[in-house]
């Protein structure tokens, strides 16, 4: 079966399985397949709630290519948001950078290979944290892989920290796409409130930020005012607020500001 018929035929089955982007999918999957049995494989596991992202092993971050696969989140073009910030801040000083909750990577890998900053990331999960590394190493970047966890005390201090956190409430999460639960609980857990992090962040992290730096985070649409609340309550100014291409909330800055040194 040629390639044209193989993908409409494909499309055709993932539309009947419910899925939106059915003819866009349907294409990525024929050319990452190598045969029409494979193509078939494919698209049934689609259909049974598989991203797409886990099937083809990659997906593209800023113009990056990532290895994804369970254990790891799937780099959301939102979270380039966190980093078209992070470079705006960054410019073509070269500042000392930390991703934290780096997952695959997406952010810090991002902001390596666009800036001349030094950057660190640190993840804690044992699968998320061997596809960081790999990633790393895709992508020909210079990043200081840490395993460690955000809760746990850190010895080093920073002029920007970066982190797209885990934010869901956890009374949320059942609630989620079957295509999302696929993905890592403990990439999207952000506790009763979906908090925990934006806490930890504000109040430990900031003080390993340098007098004049800052901390960008990336929240849910819906977060604003409860995170930019933990940025006023800890002492961080000039807050502000990026949008999304889609226009919501998105990324929340705060610089830290007459820290004595
Ligand atoms: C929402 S994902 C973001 C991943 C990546 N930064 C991105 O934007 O695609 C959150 C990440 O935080 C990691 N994580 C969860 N709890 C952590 C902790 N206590 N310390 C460090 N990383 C943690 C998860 O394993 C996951 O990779």
């Amino acid at each position: 079966m040629v390639n044209t018929e193989l993908t409409l035929k494909i499309a055709r089955l993932l539309k009947e399985g419910g899925i939106e982007s059915a003819r866009f999918e349907a294409k990525q999957i024929v050319e990452f397949a190598k045969t029409e049995d494979q193509a078939l494989l494919l698209a049934a596991k689609r259909i049974s709630g598989e991203p797409l992202q886990y099937l083809l092993g990659f997906w593209e971050f800023y113009g990056l290519p990532f290895y994804v696969g369970e254990g790891v989140l799937i780099p959301r073009s939102d979270t380039e948001t966190l980093v078209d910030t992070a470079l705006g801040i960054i410019g073509n000083a070269k500042k000392k950078v930390i991703d934290l909750c780096s997952g695959s990577g997406a952010v810090a890998i991002a902001v390596a290979k666009n800036s001349e900053a030094n950057v660190t990331a640190l993840e804690k999960s044992d699968e998320a944290f061997r596809f960081l590394e790999k990633n790393v190493e895709l992508n020909g970047a210079t990043v200081n892989c840490i395993k460690g966890d955000v809760f746990d005390e850190h010895a080093e201090t920073y002029d920007l920290i970066l982190s797209n956190p885990p934010y869901i409430p956890t009374k949320v999460i059942d609630g989620l796409s079957a295509e999302v639960k696929k993905e890592p609980y403990m990439a999207l857990d952000g506790g009763e409130d979906g908090l925990d992090f934006y806490k930890r962040l504000t109040s430990y992290w900031k003080t390993c930020i340098n007098d004049g730096g800052h901390l960008a985070v990336e929240i849910g649409y819906d977060q604003r005012e409860s995170v930019s609340a933990l940025f006023e309550h800890n002492g961080f100014s000039d807050i502000k607020i990026h949008k999304d291409l889609s226009g919501n909330d998105r990324v929340i800055v705060g610089t830290v500001k007459g820290k004595a040194t």
